[in-house]
């Protein structure tokens, strides 16, 4: 059996935890394949929100496993929290959550780093959402890092310890406060042992014994492809690979294992954080998309920037992704403005480009839009796609054309049953 995949299309925040939750009944198996705390995946179903920021996105359904694969960065402190929400809802996850060992650890001073190099960076900063990832990645990439399985190694101490003299070192070139160190390793410490508790495996033999027993396995992304270490838009990015080549190297799946891919984004966008974003809106329909979108950071709180879908890259990261399916959330929110455009090319020193280019950091891109017929009716309380509005399918059709691939899936609110198959 092929492994599916489950990604975001845009700048993060698409709502791949809502969905991930939804299509959880078909599979046996759901896997987070890079990323870390950064991400917030929110969920929310009989009246309760959840936000997930390391677990799977499947762990509320029973009889699904929840693997947290080697592409992943662990915050113990942040799973430990995690993990006591669960337990607050009587979530059983002592057998459903199981941990790969090689997945890297996030420790206290990879946070202490990240806040050093933003605040280093002045107006330049990246908008770092200060979980230690970008660090932590490096450490990797440098074979400088601590790994899962390390914590029950007899040198776990030794590693520890250099690794923290080392980070202690650059911080003090920054000059940063380490003043509550003390108090954070304690907190990170008592997670490692919450995280010991847990089954702690060698995920990719694991999920390639799953698979070829035929249980179905869905890798879950985070953050979004144009957020991409190589293919966002760098340096304004997150440090891993976020797109469908994550999951194999994330997971240990082998590029011709993959099945569906299946890509998630806004009707419109957001953007958290700095960086390009050429339909981004600075005028009264930015306010009504963020107001009625209700669009604040899952994990920082932050503000996201709003602004009109833009088809040239999305149909960048279906490219580089390889999406046979769409998702289109929050058509919901687009009921609230009175207009409804889309980016179709852009304006780039007198020509007209309908791909997204390298110079999308350049402020001389301009969007070309096309106008399309609005809707304003409530959506919230539908529940079969013939319900919506000639109007909004006309916008899907249009997309799916100019993408050249179906929406299979139309949400129109965060709860589970606003979820609409075409
Ligand atoms: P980092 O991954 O925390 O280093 O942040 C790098 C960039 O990615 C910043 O612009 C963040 O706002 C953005 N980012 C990271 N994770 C997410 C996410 O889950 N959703 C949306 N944006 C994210």
């Amino acid at each position: 059996m092929k492994a599916d995949v489950l990604l975001g299309l845009q700048w993060g925040d698409e709502g791949k935890g809502k969905i991930v939750d939804v299509l959880t009944p078909n599979y046996g198996v759901i896997a987070r394949f890079q990323g870390g705390p950064n991400a917030g995946h929110t969920l929310e179903f009989n009246g309760i929100k959840h936000v997930l920021h390391t677990i799977p996105s499947g762990i509320f359904r029973e009889d699904t496993l929840n693997v947290i694969g080697n592409g992943v960065v662990i915050d113990p402190r942040v799973l430990k929290r995690e993990l006591l929400a669960l337990d607050d809802l009587n979530v059983d996850y002592s057998k459903s959550l199981l941990v790969s060992k090689k997945a890297h650890l996030i420790l206290p001073t990879h946070c202490m780093l990240d806040a050093a190099s933003e605040a280093s960076k002045g107006k330049k900063k990246i908008g770092s959402t200060l979980r230690g990832i970008g660090p932590t990645y490096m450490d990797k990439t440098g074979r400088n890092g601590i790994r899962v399985g390390d914590l029950v190694m007899p040198n776990f101490d030794e590693r520890y310890n250099a690794l923290r003299e080392k980070h202690l070192n650059m911080l003090s070139g920054y000059a940063f406060d380490v003043s509550e160190l003390e108090e954070q390793e304690k907190l990170w410490f008592a997670g490692v042992d919450k995280l010991k508790e847990l089954e702690l495996i060698d995920s990719e033999h694991f999920i390639h014994e799953k698979m070829n027993a035929g249980s179905a396995i869905l890798a879950e992304g985070a953050q979004g492809s144009l957020l991409d270490i190589d293919f966002g838009s760098y340096p304004f990015v997150t440090s891993s690979n976020t797109i469908c080549a994550g999951a194999c190297t994330g997971l240990g799946i082998a590029p011709n294992q993959i099945g569906e891919v299946f890509g998630i984004f806004k009707a419109y966008c957001t953007r958290v954080g700095s960086g390009p974003f050429p339909t981004e809106l600075f005028d009264k329909d930015g306010e009504i998309l963020a107001k009625a979108g209700n669009e604040f950071g899952a994990t920082t709180g932050r503000p996201r920037r709003c602004g009109w879908l833009d088809l040239p890259a999305l149909k960048y990261a279906c490219m580089i992704n390889g999406v046979t399916k769409l998702i289109m959330m929050k058509a919901d929110v687009l009921s609230y403005v009175d207009k409804v455009r889309v980016c179709v090319a852009y304006e780039y020193k007198g020509k007209t480009l309908d791909y997204l280019p390298y110079e999308i950091l350049d402020d001389d891109i301009k969007p070309i839009y096309e106008n399309l017929s609005p809707w304003t009716d409530d959506l919230t309380g539908m529940r079969e796609y013939n319900e919506l509005p000639e109007t909004l399918k006309s916008y899907v059709e249009y997309i799916e054309e100019k993408v050249g691939i179906p929406i299979t899936i139309v949400s129109v609110g965060p709860d589970r049953t606003q979820t609409l198959r075409k």
